[in-house]
């Protein structure tokens, strides 16, 4: 074997073959070959990575991936969701322009709107269940206006189509796909002009990774790149290369969480421990017949369970009946997890402001995991006993 120059020690020997599974590319930076190259790389003419902030091919893969199955012309990676929710509102909106957020939205989004109003942001909201309020809210100061595919935690499902139809064709609707992933919809094929996903949930799918991903038109992929650049919201090749993988078992986990939550919604619903069942499948709930019409294969692994009784007294109570079923603030692990919206998602929120959205004290979110049906209700159904007798 020839000596390696000393720079290039620790590299691997050129070989004729390729690795099955991709490499990861835990590089800051890259060895460009001279200026010429450079430039051309800047140009876009030569496709290189110089910088990981700026690109990482674990990213590229990533990025190309998401926008395949979106069925878009680029997509972009972020550290986390909230990085890409970030990196979309410093793109788009700037002092003195307005933005519309759907009411019931993931508490950190809200959240993050609400600080942009400290750089001159104006925000409204509105009941995405109630299309018509949009129109009234559009100023020609409105730079986008964002949805959830499916509420957290109540399930509430948009008509991206019929939202998209409302907007002037100037004002980008962007939609949070992180609940439904490709596999149940491709919101940019019904009118949205972003998506976007928070990869530490399903994409990814084993609760081991934070990442976010957006898909849209070339131009705007660039856009949100170039913010994510300068506002250091990039991810790490590992994470990527993590979720790269985890894709693989995309459609096989969609369908069977699916299957598994609309079945347990069934069986849970009318148990005396319980007020309420949230689940779209269930005929009383607010977007049934939206649900049957947009998502013929499920609306992904959450549903959510009002106990009958009072405030974290009840909750704590069934927590610790159930004793195998994790209470952790997260969704969409491969495991199947409770959280408690109230104290967790939604907790900046002001009690009153909570019930105003229907997110009471008793509310008990399930993530749904890969476990059988026939366990997890035999699981829940004791808890709920349990909680009925004491
Ligand atoms: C619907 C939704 N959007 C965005 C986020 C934020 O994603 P991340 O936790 O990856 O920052 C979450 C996190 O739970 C979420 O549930």
């Amino acid at each position: 074997m020839s000596q390696q120059h000393p720079s290039r020690m620790g590299h691997p020997v050129p070989s004729v073959t390729v690795p099955s599974s991709p490499p990861i590319y835990q590089s800051t930076a890259f060895d460009v070959p001279d200026l010429d190259v450079l430039e051309k790389i800047h140009a876009g003419e030569l496709h290189g990575d110089i910088y990981t902030r700026d690109s990482n091919p674990n990213h590229t893969a990533l990025a190309e991936s998401i926008a395949t199955l979106e069925g878009t012309e680029g997509g972009a990676v972020f550290a986390s969701g909230m990085g890409a929710l970030g990196a979309i509102f410093l793109s788009l909106a700037s002092a003195g322009d307005h933005v519309i957020l759907a009411q019931a939205i993931y508490g950190k989004t809200m959240q993050l709107a609400h600080r942009m109003q400290r750089f001159g942001i104006n925000v409204s909201t509105f009941d995405a269940t109630n299309p018509d309020e949009l129109t009234s809210l559009v100023t020609d100061r409105t730079r986008f206006v964002l949805v959830e595919t499916v509420s957290n935690p109540l399930l509430e499902v948009s008509d991206i189509r019929g939202l998209a139809n409302l907007l002037p064709a100037e004002i980008p609707l962007v939609v949070d796909s992180t609940f439904t992933t490709p596999e149940l919809i491709k919101p940019c094929q019904q009118g949205a002009s972003i998506v976007m996903h928070s990869a530490s949930k399903y994409v990814n799918g084993h609760g081991d990774v934070m990442l976010g991903l957006a898909a849209g038109s070339a131009d705007m992929m660039k856009r949100l790149n170039s913010t994510a650049s300068v506002f250091g919201q990039n991810a790490n090749p590992f994470e990527s290369w993590l979720c790269q993988r985890g894709l693989r078992t995309l459609p096989l986990r969609m369908k069977q969480i699916c299957r598994t939550t609309q079945e347990l919604a069934r069986s849970l619903n009318g148990h005396p421990s319980l007020r309420r069942v949230y689940h779209p499948s269930l005929e009383n709930h607010v977007s049934h017949k939206l649900a049957q019409r947009l998502y013929p294969a499920g609306t992904g692994g959450i549903l959510s369970l009002e106990l009958a009784g009072s405030g974290a007294e009840v909750v704590n109570r069934f927590m610790r009946a159930a004793t195998s079923i994790p209470f952790a603030p997260t969704l969409a692990d491969a495991r199947t997890t409770l959280s408690h919206p109230a104290s967790t998602s939604h907790r900046f929120m002001s009690a009153s402001a909570r019930a105003a959205v229907g997110i009471c004290d008793e509310l008990v979110r399930v993530s749904v995991g890969l476990e059988s049906f026939e366990q997890l209700q035999s699981e829940l159904l004791a808890a709920l006993d349990m909680i009925a007798k004491t």
